[in-house]
């Protein structure tokens, strides 16, 4: 947001401004395509090569004589020509090609590289393109497994190197440049094929002498210094944008790049019904009252996008950090729906063109693929799969234990009470208010003793003051970002006033960062404190854009503007690792971040949250395509503020809200500073009773998040999931948005999220049984298509595929940490052959002992014609797991129920169950169904041990029942 630069005016405005949720986004603050110079000029190169049709050849051309290939990567020098042939750049090309298939494209400038340019405005800025957002977004910079016996062919105009697992080629042709990425033959990616490249090489500004007329070649009016909104940005290098088009051949379905508030399917964006006019924007900033159905900016970037068609998931990645635009038409005329050509232009401001293809075929591949290179989530804490109970503020330390007790009374379960910036001496991070916050530690002990945690926020704006060492010793330090000259630190506007930034570009400046968090330093801080980074984007309320001056400097003398969208996560990347390192080595726990700002490699240490949303039905509806494009982009550990940050939801929706909530990935509740209180106890009934239901449902299924998050953990598999991962045969699904797949559970779950609904349209895409999972009698659905599902506001519309097994946890508890010995409930749903099975990983939820082995695996299984249920070792660590299941040979399933079983089966009262040389009997009851609900059996008390292999056999008992 921009507000005047005084704290009074800051004060005011904000109470002002931010009161009012009905009025919208103020448009005049950013930039639109048009006003964005680098954006304006690619997209009319981009009109004038559609004008030209087929008189058009793109200037860009491998030089055949450069050529060298060996282990799997080719080099050679592209030359940019102008009309009639005269060249005037060269560009070194690399082309990376790996086992898994991917093959990386980099593009960079000679002269650039060489520094063999001038300044203007006597710049002390960096005079290469920025080659280093692989530094902080990939996990190694040699990540690549690269195919080092690929083959390369000589071609007639071109090479085609022969590489990956199944058949992945890569055709590279020379004049003019294009590269097709084929896979079995057809061609899944082409970069240039529509000759929209375009590498804007260095240049001169020519001023003109007195007198001196402009000579008319070509349109400079957006080449240097650019003036929005009464900001000049110097642009000491003039314009050195990187484009380039990117098609998906056939695949008429794009997902992926976010963060906008737009559909998981992305729209068309050259105009047309239905359309958007501008290009879906990436430069991270902080968008006051942000609007849904927009392809505005948002607070993170992640550009990585995925394109599908019938059975084929490919991705590109596009390493850049500067700003950048996205462009997507689809060309309709080869194909309908699904079936057309997506055709995408990619436009950002300056740095090396980096591009990553990435062959699929499948979106488990893709997953694996972009995971390889970005890395997994870190399997969060516990705890932090809970819910936790934010607002700005909680204004005392009394206030959070009134909270935390009142939670208590009404039974509510929570795990994470959260203090925004009012908590601190005056906006001064590192402290706590005097008067408000007396006994942090004491109030930390009260949440410890339900094992509850605590957020607090720290941002990375400094209080610019006299008299605050933080503040004097990052000045004093030199570890600030610069402004434009870069002698002095950079000064704007934040909560605090006037401030300065941390600039964790700098290998010092994290390295102090970090001290700040030990437990001496942070006194009032304790092992269960965890961090928000909020306003990393970062935040300036008088900074163009709301944000930083493009030629700010940061380390090493990068101009911001090559490096912006890396901004947030150099941030809390370092807040991550200070709170790994204050336990000190070998007690390390796992930490908890929040981030608002992030870029691709940020799920390796952060959850995020999508910033700040209305209290108001169509942000309640935006959430789930938001959360599932974060997901999609590697970065799944994401949610939304319940109840909407601005304004006061009404009963109805808040009640909806949470039921929505309790399927985020993160799922916190969050109110801004104005907004009414909201606590859930505070509602009435019968509001608060269906809410507590709803968070209750979320803790019952902690099994399967925690599953799902180890699933994401070690192979990039989203933790909600778009319905094409489940069907990818059926296009139909493909643009569906408001309905899901939680991790490998098969509940597909359909929250509320529009006024008044009482029931909803689940769509089925395929022809197998779905069970509904709240119906005490598990009303059967069945056939592709749309099924109607009853919605009343007590109810969540969810229901169980066939063929899969639910783990839970029936009994309540007041937080995670309490629950970790509660015996489990396995909810079997038979498909329609009688079989059924489903994986679960289980560990301490909050050491690191995992890596060490100490967690459990298993696969269950049942298939009715054999009559048995087993449990697996799917351990593949050290040792089988066998001391961590030692530990843990207590842990039981308490009840088993089987949906859909043959009628046979209910004449089965009796199960034996073996472990190891030990037999026993457990009883069965079974219920007969009826018109549409199915036959189903519950196993009472099976004490069945979690950690070890088990079989239960139905209709025998312990006598008949021979050893394992
Ligand atoms: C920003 C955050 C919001 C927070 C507020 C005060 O607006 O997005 O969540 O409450 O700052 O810190």
């Amino acid at each position: 947001m921009r507000l005047a630069p005084t704290v009074l005016s800051i004060a005011l405005s904000t109470v002002l401004l931010l009161t009012s949720p009905t009025t919208a986004v103020k448009h005049d603050n950013f930039k639109t395509c048009d006003q964005s110079g680098f954006c304006k000029r690619n997209r009319a190169y981009a009109d004038a090569v559609n004008a030209a049709e087929s008189s058009w050849s793109s200037p860009y051309a491998v030089d055949e004589s450069s050529i060298n290939f060996q282990d799997g990567v080719l080099t050679a020098n592209v030359w940019k020509a102008l009309p009639g042939d005269e060249y005037v750049a060269r560009l070194p090309l690399k082309i990376s090609v790996a086992t898994d298939g991917v093959a990386r494209v980099q593009i960079d400038e000679e002269r650039r590289q060489k520094g063999d340019v001038t300044l203007r405005h006597d710049s002390k800025a960096r005079k290469e393109r920025y080659n280093e957002a692989g530094e902080w977004a990939l996990v190694a910079n040699d990540v690549m497994k690269l195919h080092k016996d690929a083959k390369m062919v000589k071609l007639k105009g071109g090479v085609r190197l022969e590489y990956g697992f199944s058949d992945t080629q890569l055709l590279v042709q020379h004049k003019p440049f294009k590269v097709t990425l084929l896979r079995a033959g057809d061609p899944v990616v082409v970069l240039n094929g529509k000759g929209f490249m375009n590498v804007e090489h260095w240049r001169e500004k020519k001023e003109l002498a007195e007198g001196e007329e402009k000579k008319e070649e070509e349109d400079e009016s957006t080449w240097w210094d650019e003036t929005f909104g009464g900001n000049t940005d110097s642009k000491p290098r003039g314009p050195e944008a990187v484009a380039m088009d990117i098609t998906f051949p056939g695949h008429g379905i794009v997902y992926g790049i976010p963060e906008h508030a737009s559909s998981l399917s992305l729209k068309e964006t050259r105009g047309g019904e239905g359309n958007y006019k501008d290009p879906y924007r990436l430069y991270n900033a902080d968008v006051f009252e942000y609007e849904v159905d927009s392809p505005m900016t948002l607070y993170g970037a992640i550009p990585f996008m995925q394109a599908l068609k019938k059975h084929s998931t490919v991705g590109v990645f596009w390493l850049n950090a500067a700003e950048t635009w996205i462009d997507i038409v689809k060309n309709r005329k080869t194909g309908d729906g699904a079936k057309a050509d997506t055709e995408t232009h990619w436009i950002s401001e300056s740095g090396v063109l980096d591009v990553f293809l990435l062959p699929g075929p499948s979106a488990n591949f893709l997953h694996q693929q972009y995971g390889a290179l970005t890395g997994w989530t870190a399997l969060p804490a516990e705890f932090s799969l809970g819910y936790h109970q934010c607002r700005w503020n909680y204004i005392s330390s009394d206030d959070v234990k009134e909270v935390d007790r009142m939670m208590d009374k009404f039974d509510i379960p929570y795990d994470v009470i959260w203090l925004d910036i009012e908590y601190t001496d005056d906006k001064k991070y590192f402290t706590w208010d005097p008067l408000t916050f007396k006994d942090p530690v004491g109030m930390q002990n009260q949440l410890d003793a339900r094992k509850r945690k605590l957020v607090a926020i720290i941002d990375p704006h400094i209080k610019n003051v006299a008299g605050y060492n933080i503040s004097s010793q990052m000045n004093d330090k030199g570890l600030a970002v610069k402004d434009k000259h870069g002698e002095k630190s950079y000064e704007g506007w934040c909560w605090p006033g006037s401030s300065n930034w941390i600039d964790c570009f700098s290998p010092e400046a994290r390295k102090w960062w970090k001290t700040l968090f030990t437990f001496k330093n942070f006194p009032g801080s304790t092992e269960n404190l965890h961090i928000w980074n909020d306003m990393n984007e970062p935040s300036v309320f008088n900074g163009p854009e709301t944000t930083m001056p493009k030629d700010n400097l940061h380390h090493d003398n990068w101009e911001h503007r090559d490096v912006h969208n890396l901004n947030g996560m150099t941030l809390h990347n370092a807040t991550y690792e200070a709170l790994l390192e204050r336990s000190g080595p070998g007690n390390e726990r796992r930490a908890f971040v929040l981030t608002r700002s992030f870029f691709a490699g940020s799920q390796r240490t952060t959850a995020m949250w999508t910033g700040d949303n209305l209290a108001d039905w169509s942000h309640l509806a935006a959430a789930f395509p938001m959360i599932l494009n974060q997901g999609i982009a590697g970065m799944p550990f994401a949610g939304a503020d319940v109840g909407g940050f601005f304004g006061n939801p009404g009963k109805e929706l808040i009640t909806r809200w949470y039921q929505s909530g309790a399927f985020y990935p993160f799922f916190r509740a969050h109110a801004h500073i104005d907004a009414k209180r909201r606590e859930p106890y505070l509602i009435d009934e019968p509001y608060r009773s269906i809410i507590r239901s709803a968070i209750r449902l979320r803790y019952s299924l902690l099994p399967m998040w925690y599953t799902a998050f180890h699933r994401a953990s070690v192979e990039g598999t989203p933790i909600i999931r778009p319905l094409s991962m489940q069907w990818p045969g059926d296009e139909d699904s493909f643009e569906i948005d408001d309905q899901f797949f939680l991790g490998d559970s098969g509940l597909l779950v359909k929250p509320v999220v529009t006024e008044g609904a009482t029931d909803v349209k689940m769509y089925l895409g395929d022809d197998e049984v779905y069970y509904d999972y709240l119906d005490p009698e598990y009303a059967v659905f069945r056939g592709k298509g749309w099924h109607k599902m009853e919605a009343p506001l007590e109810k969540t519309p969810i229901l169980v595929r066939g063929g899969h097994m639910v783990l839970r946890r029936d009994r309540h508890r007041r937080s995670t940490g309490l629950m970790k010995h509660d015996p489990y409930t396995l909810v079997v749903a038979l498909n329609t052959e009688g079989v059924a099975g489903g994986v679960v990983y289980i560990d301490d939820g909050e050491t690191f002992d995992n890596k060490k082995g100490d967690y459990i695996y298993r696969a269950f299984t049942l298939k009715t014609v054999e009559g048995e249920m087993k449990s697996v070792n799917i351990h593949t660590g050290p040792n089988d797991g066998a001391a961590y299941a030692e530990k843990t040979k207590d842990l039981r399933i308490e009840k088993v129920i089987v949906l859909g079983v043959p009628d046979a089966w209910l004449e089965k009262k009796v199960v034996s169950v073996a472990v190891g040389a030990e037999t026993w009997t457990a009883e069965v009851s079974a219920t007969k169904g009826g018109k549409g609900k199915p036959n189903f059996v519950v196993i009472r008390d099976p004490k069945l041990p979690v950690s070890k292999d088990w079989n239960l056999r139905f209709g025998e008992t312990s006598e008949s029942h021979g050893e394992l």
